[in-house]
């Protein structure tokens, strides 16, 4: 119990906590000051040593910024903060809310409820498509699994002799450490005998491939055998090199259309990152054909469904490019995961970093499941609504 008496502060308190616990606060923006020493203040998340804090800074009438970090257990001390302003925006990744507090006093918290749903939801896999947000603290790659310095990303260019991620490759950085920590969530999905048998499709530089094998060979010691494969043959030579370079045995990189390309191996897992356009529903194909038993897919451009959308229904949409576009998007996305459904995967789509960051931040994610027959009744039911959303959305069938 907190000491605050209105309701929707209270709610707003449960919201930060919550939000902060599970790492999906961006931030809470408090402003329209009820005391004259304070103007505004925000409360963000701050990693001191291993414990994560909220920070709360406040900017003074005297043009002094104060820090103040208050421990999760310690959050009623929110309480007061709350009660100094009129109006506080909560920005989390599982959406946002926006308390107001009007000068008779009467407040209200829009959205609040909303969020609160999502966040306290019981369904776990509903929390999990939350994106974490990366918790700042002074040494910026604390809480990554890659902290810089591991020698594929000095062979890459991703960071210097010392370990120091080059700016200009921070945002790539980022979203290899984000993939690899979507790949540790579905580590039990992947069978515990060695070796691993992983494809990157479309791998191009092929910074996740390294990472991955990384991640599995030197971090957990498997024995991994995985295979990039992409189009430039000069990428796919450098990568190679790179490979023999850093003494990743296991590693190999070959030059063709993933199209093309087939193993006799039993594949376990297929990844791929930003494969162009339809590149992306021939990795999904490919997984589906293997059966692998995770696919791990953020998609690129999609240019197809924008090219072909032929949807009287959808025209009040489509007629505005730039919402054709989000529709595509989604639709395209949508459609891919009904694919994997219909063929025996328990699919979710995730979100790989920040949308501030790039907007293809979507991530596909496939689990096969075991016992599922892909010739059975609710197999054929899956397709059935596939081809039905697919006709809906062309104007044709497959
Ligand atoms: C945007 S890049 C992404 C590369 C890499 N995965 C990354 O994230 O840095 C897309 C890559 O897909 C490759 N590609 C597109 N279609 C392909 C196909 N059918 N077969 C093999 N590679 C393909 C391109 O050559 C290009 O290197």
């Amino acid at each position: 119990m907190t000491n605050l008496t209105d309701k929707n502060a209270e709610l707003l308190l449960r919201l930060i906590g919550k939000a902060a616990q599970i790492e999906t606060l961006k931030k809470a923006v408090f402003s329209k000051s009820l005391a004259a020493t304070v103007n505004k203040a925000t409360l963000t998340l701050k990693a001191i040593g291993n414990e994560k804090v909220l920070q709360l800074e406040s900017f003074c009438s005297d043009n002094k910024a104060k820090h103040k970090n208050i421990k999760f257990e310690e959050l009623d001390l929110l309480a007061e903060t709350i009660e100094s302003f009129s109006q506080i925006n909560l920005i989390t990744t599982a959406g946002d809310c926006e308390f107001k507090r009007s000068k008779s006093g009467n407040t209200v918290l829009l959205g609040g409820a909303k969020l609160e749903k999502l966040l306290f939801s019981e369904n776990s896999e509903t929390v999990k498509t939350f994106a974490k947000v990366t918790v700042g603290s002074n040494n910026k790659n604390k809480n990554y699994i890659l902290k810089g310095d591991e020698p594929f990303l000095k062979l890459l260019e991703v960071s210097d002799k010392n370990g120091r991620v080059y700016d200009k490759k921070q945002a790539k950085f980022r979203q290899i450490n984000r993939f690899l920590e979507l790949i540790r969530d579905v580590e039990h999905a992947l069978p515990a005998t060695d070796p691993l048998r992983i494809c990157d499709l479309c791998c191009g530089k092929s910074y996740l491939s390294f990472a991955v094998y990384h991640y599995f060979a030197v971090i957990k010691g498997r024995q991994v055998k995985m295979t990039g494969v992409d189009l430039k043959a000069d990428v796919i030579e450098y990568c190679s090199s790179v490979a023999k370079a850093l003494g990743f045995d296991g590693l190999e990189f070959l030059c063709g259309d993933v199209n093309l390309y087939d193993t006799i191996d039993r594949v376990n897992m297929v990844i791929s990152l930003h494969a162009c356009d339809t590149a992306t529903d021939i990795v999904i194909g490919k997984a589906i054909e293997w059966q692998a038993d995770v696919l791990l897919s953020t998609p690129c451009c999609h240019h197809d469904l924008n090219r072909r959308l032929n949807c009287e229904q959808l025209s009040f949409i489509a007629d505005y490019s730039m919402l054709r576009q989000k529709l595509c998007d989604a639709a395209t996305d949508a459609l891919r995961l009904k694919l994997l459904e219909a063929n025996g995967y328990e699919t979710a789509a995730l979100e790989l970093i920040d949308p501030e960051e790039t907007p293809k931040n979507i991530m596909l994610r496939g689990i096969r499941k075991p016992f599922f027959d892909r010739n059975g009744e609710r197999a054929q039911r899956l397709m059935a609504e596939y081809n039905e959303i697919y006709s809906f959305l062309l104007g044709e069938s497959k």
